[in-house]
């Protein structure tokens, strides 16, 4: 076990802090801000159809926390593509805020993604020529909403709350896998979205480094009422989820 893992009463200690800052959710509930139905996807490769997931439901709250489980190769990274506008479903609809995001071209995606959603990809996609800094502020530069020094301001406090305050001005290439990870993190988080969708984001991370973000997370959404749609393996983040959703072949068990 590394050295960095905390005793089994730190990660206690995270999850009851996060089920404190989640009974405070009460003031966000009651409005989807993302759902999805009869969700469908089928890859055609020449003549073969694959179909990866079939006809799901799904419907999130503002402020709610929901993870997503299940074996690897079940659709759950294709379902978070297609939730995020980063892919278009064969059949069904997305919505974020009521909105129909997959009937809409791919700039208004793009625009709705940026103003409404945060992204962690399952593999980071940080841009190389970048430091930190730059690759967490560059969301907030696309909103043209706020000077640039008040951006990079807002992306070093984010990134000094995912441990990173030692590491602001590193390229990705100089980064480990898990700092790369926690920069992805804060990229997500720092428009401040109301749904962050993250694809295994405590994946390359120890236990302690994986408690600290799910606390953080869990004061975010206390804070701006964030909803979290979190596919992962990880025993602890799933189970400080209000909802587990099990997917098996494209489809939800249960
Ligand atoms: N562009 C594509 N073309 C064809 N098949 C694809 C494509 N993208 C994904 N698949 C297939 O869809 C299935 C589901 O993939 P997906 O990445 O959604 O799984 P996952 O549940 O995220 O798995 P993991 O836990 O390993 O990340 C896999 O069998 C994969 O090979
Ligand atoms: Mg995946």
């Amino acid at each position: 076990m590394s050295d960095l893992a905390p005793s089994s009463t730190t990660l206690n200690a995270s999850v009851q802090k996060v089920n404190e800052l989640n009974s405070n959710q009460a003031d966000h509930r009651g409005t989807p801000v993302l759902s999805a139905s009869n969700l469908s996807k089928t890859f055609n490769e020449g003549k073969n159809h694959v179909t990866i997931l079939h006809g799901l439901e799904l419907s999130v709250e503002a402020g709610e926390f929901v993870s997503i489980v299940g074996s690897s190769g079940s659709g759950k990274s294709t379902l978070l593509h297609l939730l995020g506008g980063l892919d278009l479903p064969t059949t069904g609809e997305v919505r974020v805020r009521g909105e129909l995001l997959s009937s809409m071209n791919e700039t208004k995606r793009g625009e709705v993604r940026n103003r409404s959603l945060g992204f962690v990809y399952q593999f980071h996609h940080l841009l190389p020529e970048f430091d930190a800094i730059e690759n967490v502020t560059m969301p907030l530069l696309f909103r043209r909403e706020m000077s640039v020094d008040d951006a990079r301001e807002r992306a070093i406090d984010l990134l000094k709350r995912v441990g990173l305050g030692h590491r602001l001005d590193h390229k990705p290439g100089e980064l480990s896998g898990g700092e790369r990870q926690r920069v992805a993190l804060a990229r997500a988080l720092v428009t401040r979205p109301a749904v962050v969708l993250a694809d295994e984001p405590t994946g390359n991370l120890d236990r302690k480094t994986a408690s600290d973000i799910l606390v953080l997370l869990g004061e975010l959404r206390r804070d701006l009422g964030m909803a979290l749609l979190v596919v992962t393996h990880d025993e602890t983040l799933a189970g400080a989820a209000d909802r587990v959703m099990h997917m098996q072949d494209g489809r939800w068990l249960g």
